[in-house]
C-alpha cells in the first residue's frame, strides 16, 4: 500500500476549478480523489461520507459556497437559486456544527465575489491545520501530567484524524503528538459502526504513521477499559453545547461511561469552531439518523429478517460531567469540574 505522510493527507483541497476530496468511502484499499464542481455532487459526497468529520465538513462547506457561485455563473442561476443551493450544502448533515459554521463564515463575502469567498475558505482550512497542531500539544501536555510515566494505551472512537479535518487531526493529532514524544504503546481503535470509520480510516492513518494499534468492536470498548487495558480515551466531537455536553459518533458515550467507572481520563479534542454557544445543552443538538440499510445489511447484502426496521442514529451525546478535559487550540477546559466552554487565551 502506498505510504502517505500525515502532512500529505489533504481530505479537502481547492484546485482553482473546484474541490478535490479524498474519497473516504474506498479507503484503505484505494486512495482516490473526487473532483467536485457542482452542488449536487458535493451534497451527495457529504451525505455518503466521501467527505466527513466535523472540521473537514466545515472546510468543504466554505468552499462549497464557491462551487455554488461558479455553478450559478455557469448555468445562469439567479441569486435565489444560488442561495437555495448554498442552503442545501449547509443542511446536508445536521449534527456537526462546523458544516453550517463553515458556510456562514464565507456567506458575507458572497457579494464580493468568488475570489473573496475562496480566500476566506482557504483561511479556514489553514487555521484548522494550525489549530490541530496546537490541540495536539495541549492535549499531550494535559494527558502526560495525569497518566502513568510510561508509553500509554490510548482508546479512540471513530476517526478524528487528518481525514476528518483539514490536516493532522484532533484526537489523532493528540495521539500523533504523544507518539512523537515516544509515549504511545498502543491505540485501541474502535471499529465504529455502521460505516467502519475506525477500522478503515483511523487504522489507515495509524498504519501510515507507524503507530501500533488494535481494532476492536465498538461493543468491546467498555470492557477493555474496565479490564484496566486503557490509560486514556481521546475522541473528537461534532458539536459541543454551551454547557459542555458533547456530540460525537454513536458509541462514544459508552466509552465515556466506562472511563468514569474506571477512573481514567476521557478527553475530547476539537477545534473551538465545534463549540456551539447557541446550543444550550446536549438535548438541543440535532442527531442525524441515517438510512436503516446501514444497520440491516452486512457486507453489501441485506442481513436482517425481511421487513425488519432499524434505529440508526449516527451520533450520541456525552454529558459534560463525563468529559475530563475539552482540548481546543486555545487550551484545555476541565468541563466536568464545572468550567463551561469559553474561548480561553492560549496557555
Ligand atoms: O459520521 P462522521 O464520520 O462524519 O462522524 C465523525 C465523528 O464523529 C468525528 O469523531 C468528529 O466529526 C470529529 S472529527 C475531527
Amino acid at each position: 500500500m502506498l505510504r502517505v505522510m500525515a502532512h500529505d493527507v489533504r481530505a479537502v483541497e481547492w484546485t482553482g476549478q473546484g474541490l478535490r476530496l479524498i474519497d473516504q468511502t474506498v479507503l484503505p484499499h484505494r486512495l482516490e480523489h473526487l473532483d467536485v464542481r457542482d452542488v449536487d455532487t458535493l451534497v451527495a459526497a457529504i451525505r455518503n461520507l466521501a467527505v466527513r468529520g466535523a472540521p473537514a465538513l466545515g472546510v468543504a462547506g466554505a468552499f462549497g459556497v464557491a462551487i455554488a457561485i461558479r455553478q450559478a455563473e455557469r448555468e445562469h442561476w439567479d441569486d435565489a437559486a444560488r442561495d437555495a443551493a448554498i442552503g442545501r450544502i449547509r443542511n446536508a448533515r445536521p449534527t456537526a456544527v462546523n458544516l453550517a459554521a463553515g458556510v456562514d463564515r464565507v456567506l458575507p463575502l458572497v457579494p464580493k465575489g468568488l475570489d473573496a469567498v475562496v480566500a476566506e475558505a482557504q483561511a479556514l482550512l489553514d487555521e484548522d491545520v494550525h489549530g490541530n497542531r496546537a490541540i495536539g500539544r495541549h492535549g499531550a501536555d494535559w494527558i502526560l501530567a495525569r497518566t502513568p510515566d510510561r508509553p500509554l494505551r490510548i482508546l479512540t472512537h471513530c476517526n478524528a484524524g487528518a481525514l476528518a479535518t483539514a490536516g493532522w487531526g484532533t484526537a489523532l493529532g493528540v495521539v500523533r503528538e504523544l507518539h512523537a514524544r515516544a509515549r504511545v504503546e498502543v491505540v485501541y481503535a474502535d471499529e465504529t459502526r455502521p460505516l467502519l470509520q475506525g477500522a478503515r480510516l483511523t487504522a489507515w492513518e495509524l498504519d501510515q504513521a507507524g503507530i501500533p494499534y488494535l481494532i476492536q468492536a465498538d461493543g468491546a470498548a467498555p470492557a477493555t477499559i474496565l479490564r484496566g487495558l486503557v490509560d486514556v480515551a481521546v475522541v473528537g466531537a461534532d458539536r459541543i453545547a454551551a454547557n459542555g455536553d458533547t456530540a460525537n459518533k454513536v458509541g462514544t458515550v459508552s466509552v465515556a461511561l466506562a472511563c468514569a467507572e474506571a477512573g481514567i481520563p476521557f478527553v475530547v479534542a476539537a477545534p473551538w469552531s465545534t463549540v456551539d454557544l447557541n446550543t444550550a445543552s446536549g438535548g438541543d443538538i440535532p442527531i442525524e439518523e441515517r438510512a436503516p440499510e446501514e444497520i440491516l445489511a452486512w457486507n453489501g447484502a441485506h442481513a436482517a429478517p425481511e421487513g425488519a426496521r432499524a434505529y440508526n442514529p449516527a451520533f450520541d451525546v456525552t454529558p459534560a460531567k463525563l468529559v475530563s478535559a475539552l482540548v481546543t487550540e486555545t487550551g484545555v477546559l476541565e468541563v466536568s469540574s464545572g468550567e463551561t466552554p469559553r474561548r480561553a487565551s492560549s496557555r
